[in-house]
């Protein structure tokens, strides 16, 4: 079932790219048909920007369901969650009338982003070892703790004598690394103890069981939407490692991020900008570094609405994507911000990579090879006009439908939605 024709039951929403695909407007566009949003990776450095009646909303942890009465929002054990900048991010959000009780639900089983976690990301991106050019949201340390098996949950903040022993345990090996690699002061694991625990007490009303309550309502039939965080060529095993984000941050992510079986992961939905977007370091073969990018990042606003760092810009890469549709299995694509290439006199589109003298359709699986990719193109006129108030894919100029209709045969998936403007309104349906 198309998403034109209502929500199916089971919904995922995933970028196509480097995040920043715009993806915050579409899950708020299909939470208003949701009983569940539900969030089952990454964490605090997703910057989900939603506009409702003019009013912007930008949103990291918490999903962008939150922004409707209906539905329960879910931030699924997959997630790693840093308390403070959750409280954070709720106090702010109820200061501008939005109501955070009930429709709100925290995996007990979510990791605790810790104080060290932010310090050793922050001091590892400042050192020169390996930049990567993070969110410094300590994303990256709470994903390796949870590996080596040195984490904390959300539901040890409430079994205050084990807390204890963890913390004593944990920051003083984690002091010796600090001032080992770093040269940095000691953590007090009495002083993360109360902090933590102060925060604890107020998220208590939030935490649960996410796993019995997201199946439960799948049996049910109740329609859930799965909110994908970064992109699919950030993800940790598919993206281009290791310039990527720490968690797996497409389909593939649902089942082991959420405790929902793979087989009940339903209809999946890639979210892409009609160009191309990249923060931080790492390869990117389209990428511009010239007028025509600086262009599509003044008209596109292209600046991080985490960090407010520019973000990088380029054409549209039909070798990424196609990579993307084949990892997530894609039903349908959102292709959003389509009117930023209105006065464009020309659209490129990569349609394959040269690499060692040779033509190739498929991504590389590392990054010295990718860095060397040079973009094959294809050139389209542009449409030269105004597509934000067209409301209907046959109103759209020539020009911009032969590009959306290229898209589409080439990565073998229907576009699904057009993005043409920040609001919801701005949306058309096919
Ligand atoms: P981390 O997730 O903070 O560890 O950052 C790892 C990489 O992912 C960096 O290149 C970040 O810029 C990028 N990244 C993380 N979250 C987002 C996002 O929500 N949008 C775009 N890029 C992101």
């Amino acid at each position: 079932m198309s998403a034109s024709n209502g929500l199916p039951r089971t919904t995922c929403i995933v970028g196509v790219q480097w995040g920043d695909e715009g993806k915050g407007k579409i899950v708020d566009l299909l939470a208003a048909q949701a009983d569940v949003v539900v969030r089952f990776q990454g964490g605090g450095n997703a910057g989900h920007t939603v506009v409702v009646k003019g009013e912007k909303f930008v949103l990291h942890l918490i999903p962008s369901g939150i922004l409707h009465r209906g539905s329960t929002s879910v931030i699924a054990n997959g997630v790693v969650v840093d308390p403070q900048q959750l409280l954070e991010e709720m106090s702010n959000l109820r200061a501008r009338g939005v109501k955070i009780g009930k429709n709100l639900l925290i995996s007990d089983r979510a990791h605790v982003v810790m104080p060290w976690h932010k310090l050793m990301d922050q001091l590892a991106e400042g050192s020169d070892a390996q930049k990567i050019g993070t969110t410094k949201r300590g994303i990256g340390p709470c994903y390796a703790d949870k590996a080596a098996r040195k984490g904390i949950r959300i539901a040890d903040l409430f079994r205050p004598d084990y807390l204890q022993q963890r913390l004593e345990a944990l920051v003083s090996e984690k002091n010796r690394v600090l001032a080992a690699l770093y040269g940095a002061p000691p953590l007090d694991d009495d002083e993360v103890f109360r902090e933590y625990r102060g925060y604890a007490e107020k998220i208590a009303p939030h935490v649960g069981d996410a796993l019995g309550f997201v199946n439960d309502a799948i049996d049910a039939k109740k329609r859930v939407l799965f909110e994908g965080a970064q992109g699919s060529l950030l993800d940790i095993d598919f993206g281009t490692y290791p310039y990527v984000t720490s968690s797996n941050s497409d389909a593939c992510g649902i089942p082991a991020g959420a405790g929902v079986a793979p087989k009940k992961v339903g209809h999946i939905l890639g979210v892409a900008k009609a160009y191309c977007t990249r923060v931080g370091e790492g390869p990117f073969p389209t990428e511009l570094v010239d007028d025509v990018g600086e262009r599509l990042r003044s008209v596109g606003g292209e600046f991080g609405s985490l960090t407010g760092r520019p973000r990088r810009c380029g054409w549209f890469d039909t070798v990424t994507s196609r990579h993307a549709v084949r990892i997530n299995g894609i039903d349908g694509l959102v292709i959003t911000k389509l009117d930023v290439l209105d006065q464009f006199g020309e659209v490129r589109v990569c349609t394959a990579y040269r690499l060692d003298g040779k033509t190739t359709n498929s991504m590389p699986g590392d990054c010295e090879r990718l860095a060397r990719c040079e973009p094959v193109y294809k050139s389209f006129p542009g449409w030269k006009s105004d597509t934000s108030k067209v409301t209907s894919f046959r109103q759209l100029p020539k020009n911009a439908r032969a590009y959306l209709n290229y898209l589409e045969r080439e990565l073998g998936v229907p576009v699904v939605m057009i993005s043409v403007g920040k609001d919801r309104e701005k949306t058309i349906r096919r």
